[in-house]
């Protein structure tokens, strides 16, 4: 189930790391300016944020305590009151914005103080405005590197041979193109730069404080470890909760897939109650497992924020009582602005630590993710041009099999030695048991995939030496089931030659005996189609793919007959159809209609990946043989 793989996906850990960075670091490094400038407004912001608080310290020391030492006096003064308030500092700390002579009045203090507390808007302002920049830029570089990645997968994806996506399941594959760079958008655009920014401030905190005053940095960041340890065993905890979280889901889920889809045979066999009490388990786990990770996830917050009123306790108790003493702590006296520096640091402590822990996990999932992206761009392609291949020339329309295996695992072959040879204008008809190898015989002309051993050979043209669109655009396709798209039918019709006009695509769909049902559509060929082509029935799906087939005229046609029965004139029509679109083309197909094996020019059957008998479909009635037995058994009911 698709949507169990996606959510599982989201706790996939990255298998190799460096490699994963180095190459995401590849993409961005085409954005050096970018970079550069995201780079140092990291550094200016986190500057401001880290000397705002010093600034403040600095009101204090440098104007408030001098101010109250001076008595407040207009006149100024009186020295020695300093000394009690720790002020002794004050004449050490270098302050950022000290133009007043030793003995000034009060409005100079005040005017002086005014010019600081500017000083400290502006930094808190460069902050923000730096943070908003900062964004701005990391997203711009990240949506262009998104766009290339999406973008190479896009064009990777169309170039991957068919085998891939034999293996590969299609849901995967999109879920890749979406979600995976989905969680890489949302990394690039907000958890880096939080992440870096929160590190960042971190760290020039701690050394900011060690700088001002080490002993009391060393008391102050005590409470730091204790922070961290919280954090990690709190998001530890709710990371296993959410696991069993999304497992539970993934259940529900496909409970629920499976109950909605099978409702006819639940009810038929009276069995709602049983899957009733299951659901109800799978929802109860899921609800327990959700609570218990949420209530992790919400202890969280309040147990930092508690650890940060600790760390600020720690510093306003063992500042305040060095205060009071008017005791030196690493080797200088606490004054009373270091105190309110070291607070305003002390808040500062939990906010970055939340922002890594929750951002990590992002950062980890898009890692998982870039691995997931660059797992399908290194995917090799399989059918590759050869350097010096030219175009193949308009052909005229043979087509041999010289002595051609094929495999799709090393090792296993089904097809053994296939020899065969179709004149311009010939209909080889291919007729088999199921998985006796008539797909993959049809697979080969196109170079869908490639042959293990022989060769394919158009006009003596070993289809390996020439350019793959020159090939296939000479060659018609019809298979079982024709993938239309949500487009008009005139649209959907021209898919087959882009450039072909109005009347061109009205031509075809007149061949493919489509047009009478078309012209009855509420608008014509105007229609838009459902995805898919839903609101079409069966039949009429295979006119427009014919039609589609006709307006590109190939040389070469290969039609896979639709097993499944349509009623009996739309059966008519497109045997008509097709009759119209043989003629005059070399044409394989697997056939599944007598009236089909009747009109070949060659009968091949096939059993087991070997061609067992051939000829015309009379002659190998008359032998009795595998084809006589198949044809009883297969073909005369459908006559
Ligand atoms: N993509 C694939 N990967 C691996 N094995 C494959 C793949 N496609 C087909 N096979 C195997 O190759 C063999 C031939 O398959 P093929 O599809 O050619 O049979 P077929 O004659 O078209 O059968 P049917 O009448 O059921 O369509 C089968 O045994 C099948 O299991
Ligand atoms: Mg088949």
């Amino acid at each position: 189930m698709h949507t169990t793989r996606l959510l599982n996906q989201e706790t996939l850990k990255p298998k190799s790391v460096g490699a994963t960075l180095k190459r995401l670091g590849a993409y961005f490094a085409r954005y050096k300016l970018a970079l550069l400038g995201i780079a140092l407004l990291l550094i200016l912001g986190t500057w401001a944020q880290v000397t705002a608080p010093e600034l403040i310290g600095q009101t204090v020391d440098c104007y408030i305590t001098p101010a109250i030492a001076g008595g407040i006096s207009p006149q100024g003064g009186a020295p020695e009151m300093m000394q009690q308030m720790g002020g002794e500092s004050a004449a050490q700390t270098n302050c950022w914005y000290n133009p007043l002579p030793p003995t000034t009045t009060t409005t100079g203090y005040i005017q002086a103080l005014g010019m600081l507390v500017l000083l400290i808007v502006g930094l808190y302002a460069l902050g923000s405005i730096t943070g908003g920049l900062q964004f701005y830029l990391m997203n711009w570089a990240g949506q262009h590197v998104l766009r290339e990645l999406r973008t190479e997968i896009f064009e990777h994806v169309h170039r991957l041979s068919l085998g891939y996506y034999s293996k590969n399941e299609v849901g995967d594959v999109m879920s890749r193109i979406t979600n995976d760079t989905n969680t890489i958008e949302q990394v690039m655009g907000f958890a880096l730069i939080q992440v870096l920014s929160g590190a960042l401030l971190l760290a020039w905190i701690v050394y900011k404080m060690f700088s001002l005053n080490w002993a009391y940095a060393l008391i102050s960041i005590s409470v730091l470890p204790l922070m961290i340890i919280a954090t990690v065993w709190f998001s530890n905890q709710a990371r296993k909760a959410f696991r069993v979280t999304r497992s539970e889901l993934g259940n529900i889920n496909a409970e629920l897939q499976e109950g909605i889809s099978a409702v006819r045979e639940v009810q038929a066999f009276s069995r709602e109650g049983v899957n009733i009490e299951r659901f109800r388990e799978s929802n109860a786990a899921n609800r327990d497992a959700n609570i218990k990770a949420i209530s992790y996830t919400s202890a969280l917050a309040p147990t930092l924020e508690a650890l940060g009123f600790v760390a600020i306790a720690v510093v306003v108790v063992v500042g305040g009582i060095m205060l009071l003493k008017g005791a030196a702590l690493g080797g200088s006296v606490v004054s009373l602005g270091l105190i309110v520096t070291f607070l305003g640091y002390a808040q500062r402590f939990n906010q970055p630590i939340r922002q890594i822990s929750v951002m990590w996990t992002n950062i980890q999932n898009a890692i998982a993710g870039a691995e997931r992206i660059f797992e399908i761009i290194d995917e090799p392609i399989e059918i590759i041009e050869k350097p010096n291949a030219k175009a193949l020339p308009a052909i005229q329309g043979k087509v041999a099999f010289v002595d051609v295996w094929a495999e799709y695992n090393p090792g296993e072959p089904v097809l053994k030695g296939i020899n065969l040879l179709a004149e311009p204008g010939q209909t080889v008809a291919i007729v088999g048991p199921t998985g006796a190898g008539k797909t993959t015989i049809i697979n080969l002309i196109p170079r869908f995939y490639d042959v293990s051993k022989g060769a394919i050979r158009i006009d003596d043209f070993d289809v390996r030496d020439v350019t793959l669109p020159s090939l296939r655009s000479q060659i018609g396709i019809v298979l079982q089931d024709t993938f239309l798209f949500s487009d008009t039918v005139m649209s959907n019709i021209r898919f087959g030659r882009p450039d072909a006009t109005d009347e061109e695509v009205i031509d075809a769909a007149r061949l493919a005996h489509a047009d009478s049902f078309i012209e009855r559509l509420p608008q014509g060929y105007d229609t838009v189609l459902g995805e898919r082509g839903s609101g079409l029935s069966q039949g009429q799906r295979q006119l427009l793919a014919i039609a589609r087939a006709a307006l590109s005229n190939p040389r070469i046609l290969i039609l896979d007959e639709a097993t499944s029965s349509v009623d009996t004139r739309t059966e008519r029509l497109i045997q008509a159809a097709m009759e119209n679109l043989m003629a005059g083309r070399t044409t394989f197909v697997v056939a599944h209609r007598l009236s089909t094996i009747h009109h070949a020019d060659q009968v091949l059957v096939l059993n087991q990946g070997e061609v067992i008998e051939r000829g015309a479909h009379e002659a190998l009635l008359a032998r009795k043989g595998f084809y006589y037995d198949l044809y009883m058994s297969q073909f005369r009911r459908k006559a």
